[in-house]
């Protein structure tokens, strides 16, 4: 299958972009899905490989799902299976927070072993202790993991350490326990709160999401949810570096309120401005000329680790000296070294990453080896002189509906060959 794309660099940008629905919104909401035997919709939905991955592992538990343009219909009437194999979830990390939502629905599940990824370990301790604290009987048994409980009952419980997806995951394994709930040090990303959100148009009782203490009362059963999924934050910042990378104008149509707050103060540190005018962000890259003495990613509303990489890119092209502390995954570093073939100069000492500018970078042939460091090589060669050709391109259609499309409408010259 032919997982390449060309992109032609030096164009401006101009023009106006739509921004997807946010996939880390939407994946726990497809989950929260499975805690009601009837139907939900989440609206504004992105067409995305994630998205379409969780809507298969719910089919093969027995939910029934269509689209009508960006609505997701899921019915989890029938959907009663409790076993997620290894195929999927090897292929799709975020697919361990059905466990508390099959423990929820089922009193029982079993799923494939997560695994690392090339930008971690990435452990899920903490997604086994909130569940075993809530009450479910967890073993490990040849890289599977089961799950078994009587009803949930109701907990207190101190995440050691934030951690978006076990946060995601305790509150899914609560909604429907006995009893109160109080989630100590949860993560307090905007997704906490989507997925809350929804969860409360199924009828579930949650307060505090947006703070490190969430407290949910647990209720006898769900109705059926209904919400938008929020606009892409990390697709947002993604556009924005793209306008930074090219030294151009564009205008974001929707973008996520009030959500990019620490990524907008490091733009305007290297020289971006911006502006809301109504409900609309007006982006100027123009004057996107000033290194970055230390920027260092952090949870929420620290910032956000996954804009890290995309502004790997452009720090890449602005001359003096940046660097960039990463504080939240152990190995996110994986784009610099392709981003050296096109002349990229970083230099990687353990969680830090050292970059002097150049003035400009030249296309090569990269490859991409995760989504978010696929999507900063496809920025980097935006700005640079001459061609590049990208290879692997399916890892950024994990998390970007139409990149191409997008950049292509706003000016770039990107081409995909399809085999
Ligand atoms: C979510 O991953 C996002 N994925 C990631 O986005 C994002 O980078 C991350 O949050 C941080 O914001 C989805 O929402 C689907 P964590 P998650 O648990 O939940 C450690 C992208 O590009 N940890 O907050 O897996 C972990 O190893 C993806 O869209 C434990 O030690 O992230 C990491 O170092 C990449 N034990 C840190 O916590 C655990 O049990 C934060 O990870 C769980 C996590």
């Amino acid at each position: 299958m032919n997982d390449r794309i060309f992109i032609e660099g030096g164009h401006k940008l101009k023009g106006n972009v739509q921004i997807q629905g946010s996939k880390n919104a939407a994946l726990p909401m497809m989950a929260a899905s499975l805690l009601h035997r009837g139907v939900s919709v989440l609206k504004g939905c992105p067409r995305i490989a994630d998205v379409f991955c969780m809507e298969e592992i719910l089919q093969n538990l027995g939910a029934v799902t269509w689209w009508e343009d960006h609505d997701l219909y899921l019915d989890c009437t029938k959907a009663d299976k409790t076993e997620v194999p290894f195929s999927f979830t090897g292929r799709m990390r975020s697919s361990v927070i059905l466990l508390g939502a099959l423990l929820g629905r089922n009193k029982k599940g079993s799923l494939g072993y997560p695994g690392g990824c090339v930008i971690g370990k990435r452990p899920i301790d903490m997604h086994l202790l909130v569940l075993e604290s809530l009450g479910a009987r967890i073993q490990e048994v040849a890289g599977q993991l089961s799950a078994e409980c009587e009803r949930m009952k109701g907990t207190e419980f101190s995440f050691p350490k934030r951690s978006v997806g076990a946060t995601q995951q305790g509150i899914l394994g609560a909604v429907l326990a006995k009893g109160e709930t109080v989630l100590e040090n949860c993560a307090c990303e905007p997704e906490i709160s989507w997925l809350c959100h929804y969860l409360r148009t199924m009828g579930a009782q949650i307060t505090g999401d947006g703070t490190g203490r969430i407290c949910v009362s647990g209720v006898e059963g769900l109705r059926g949810g209904s919400s938008w999924v929020p606009p892409d934050r990390i697709v947002a910042g993604t556009y924005i570096c793209a306008a930074a990378i090219t030294r151009s104008q564009i205008v974001l149509e929707n973008p996520p309120e009030g959500e990019l707050k620490a990524f907008l103060e490091v733009y305007r540190k290297m020289g971006g401005q911006y502006k809301g005018n109504s409900g609309k962000l007006l982006v100027n890259g123009k004057n996107v000329q000033s290194p970055v003495k230390l920027l260092e990613t952090g949870v929420y509303p620290g910032f956000p680790t996954d804009l890290q990489s995309p502004v790997m890119a452009v720090l890449s092209t602005i001359e003096g000296e940046s660097c960039i502390r990463e504080m939240v995954f152990e190995d996110r570093y994986k784009a610099a070294d392709q981003l050296r073939k096109m002349g990229a100069r970083i230099r990687v000492q353990g969680n830090e990453a050292v970059i002097c500018g150049v003035k400009t970078l030249h296309g090569a042939a990269v490859q991409a080896q995760e989504l978010r460091g696929g999507a900063s090589l496809i920025l980097a060669a935006l700005g640079a002189k001459g061609v590049t050709v990208l290879e692997g391109y399916s890892f950024v259609q994990r998390g970007y509906e139409h990149i191409c499309q997008d950049l292509n409408a706003l000016g770039a010259a990107v081409k995909r060959i399809q085999e």
